[in-house]
């Protein structure tokens, strides 16, 4: 699968940040219980890669990917723990060339056009916008449409059930990102009924995806 079909999995993949890996399996479990299909686990918390290790155990036909990978280091420990697919909030050179030697789906960041058009020309067409809503939001991304029509994104940073509809409205816009889907509450709770109630109605967004 290449990073175009990840974002086909579902309308939203979840932005997900786990300080303890024990609860990683049942989270894994209760949103593709509510049918997300593509899970994103940020660098961010000293747990996350054994939460991916975790994850892709308890759900093997999810695509478990490493979120926040920020240099080649980052990446190589994120394949090392099984990460099926990378996202970075940017793209530096020495990141580019690791990412394409892996062969392995990753979507470098963007937030303007010039940075758009650098991560074209490093051979990259699938997308992360971020910070969405702080850098411009669908005005940008409409925008970016008319010179870069063969560009798809993921945008993500600020996005919820609310105005995910209206960005998943854009041709240019295949799924989005965020991390409404695991609320810090519910997870300390473990209250895995509410994230997979919240995963179904996310699965449904925007009528582009099979899930639909
Ligand atoms: C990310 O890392 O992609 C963002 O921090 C997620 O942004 P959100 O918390 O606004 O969804």
């Amino acid at each position: 699968m290449d990073a175009l079909g990840i974002l086909h999995l579902s309308p939203v993949m979840p932005v997900i940040v786990v300080h303890d890996a024990g609860l990683a399996a049942d989270l894994a479990a209760a949103l593709v219980a509510g049918g997300i299909r593509s899970l994103e686990v940020t660098l961010r918390t000293p747990a996350a890669l054994a939460v991916i290790r975790r994850m892709r155990d308890a759900v093997p036909d999810a695509w478990v990917g490493a979120g926040t990978v920020l240099d080649r280091t980052q990446w190589e420990q994120a394949r090392d723990a099984g990460a099926q697919f990378g996202v970075s909030p940017g793209l530096t050179q020495d990141l580019a060339t690791a990412v394409r030697a892996a062969s392995v789906p990753f979507l470098p960041g963007v937030a303007t056009v010039s940075e758009a058009m650098r991560a074209r020309e490093a051979g990259f067409s699938t997308l992360k916008f971020f910070p969405a809503e702080a850098a411009g939001g669908r005005a940008l991304l409409k925008s970016l449409h008319g010179p870069l029509p063969e560009l798809r994104f993921c945008p993500t940073g600020g996005i919820h059930a609310g105005n995910a509809p209206d960005y998943l409205a854009l041709p240019n816009v295949v799924c989005v990102g965020g991390s409404w889907l695991v609320p810090e509450e519910a997870l300390a709770a473990r209250d895995w009924a509410r994230i997979t109630a919240m995963a179904r109605a996310a699965s449904v967004l925007g009528g582009k995806h099979a899930a639909a």
